[in-house]
């Protein structure tokens, strides 16, 4: 079981913003958690704590008993994978093959094990066709399916995404989701898409400047439009007449 709990953890940026602000919940092994709030609320600075990008300035992060510190950061990193907001932040090799060998790798995966995992999740991914392109020529869609490649080939228990559906078209947008929900593991999503959400997630959690304003079933959640609009959010399309 891999329990994340989150308590009290507040984050103050360089210049003093306090995007976070004691913000605490628990989410449990195999929740599926979606978290919206508009531009700015601290869905992204929160994300990046919990596989340990960030280290709390305030409060504690732990994983079952694992308390994220600095000395926890590498073994919490093998549990949590983050698919971060901008692909870029997360391809850096020559080529698409190479990125997503690049973490297995680096975890002392070799030979015909790694070969298999790396064309596995080529495959899965539908990235076969690209994977001798330098990521940084692919367009902003692939981008983000090859930035999901090398986060799933790491086989994390619980998996981070930011905004995981911006770029994508309708045809790679519905893929997404189909390999998301077959996903066995904790797993968040942070989405302006509330759409993606409303399909993917049980829970929803609503921020607003570093803040928790609800934690509830995403059904009863993105259906209070007097909630959302309070927190410059609107109502999943399908529920827009
Ligand atoms: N590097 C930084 N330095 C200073 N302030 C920052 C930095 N990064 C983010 N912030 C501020 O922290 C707050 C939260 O930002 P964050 O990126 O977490 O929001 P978000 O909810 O992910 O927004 P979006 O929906 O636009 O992605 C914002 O007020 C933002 O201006
Ligand atoms: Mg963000």
């Amino acid at each position: 079981m891999y329990d994340i709990s989150v308590k009290d953890l507040g984050f103050n940026y360089d210049d003093g913003t306090r995007a976070i602000d004691s913000i605490s919940v628990d989410i449990a092994f195999g929740e599926s958690v979606g978290i919206a709030g508009g531009n700015g609320a601290g869905k992204s600075t929160l994300v990046h704590h919990l596989n340990g990008y960030f280290i709390p300035q305030q409060g504690t992060i732990s994983i079952n008993d694992t308390v994220l510190t600095k000395k926890t950061q590498e073994a919490i990193r093998k549990i949590v994978g983050l698919v971060f907001q901008n692909a870029d932040d997360q391809l850096f090799m020559s080529s698409v093959y190479d990125d997503i060998m690049f973490g297995p790798q680096n975890m002392g995966v070799q030979g015909d094990t790694l070969i298999t995992l790396v064309e596995k999740t080529l495959n899965d991914l539908g990235l076969w066709h690209i994977k001798d392109k330098a990521p940084v020529h692919l367009s902003a869609g692939q981008k983000r399916f090859c930035a999901f490649a090398t986060v799933l080939v790491m086989e994390p228990k619980i998996l981070v995404m930011d905004e995981p559906t911006s770029d994508l078209d309708p045809r790679h947008r519905r893929q997404l989701m189909e390999l998301v929900r077959r996903l066995d593991i904790t797993k968040i999503t942070v989405s302006h898409d509330l759409d993606f959400i409303w399909d993917t997630c049980e829970r929803t959690i609503i921020l607003n400047n570093g803040r928790i304003v609800a934690d509830g079933v995403t059904k009863v959640v993105l259906s209070d439009e007097r909630l959302l609009q309070e927190n410059g959010l609107e109502l999943p399309l399908r529920l827009q007449k």
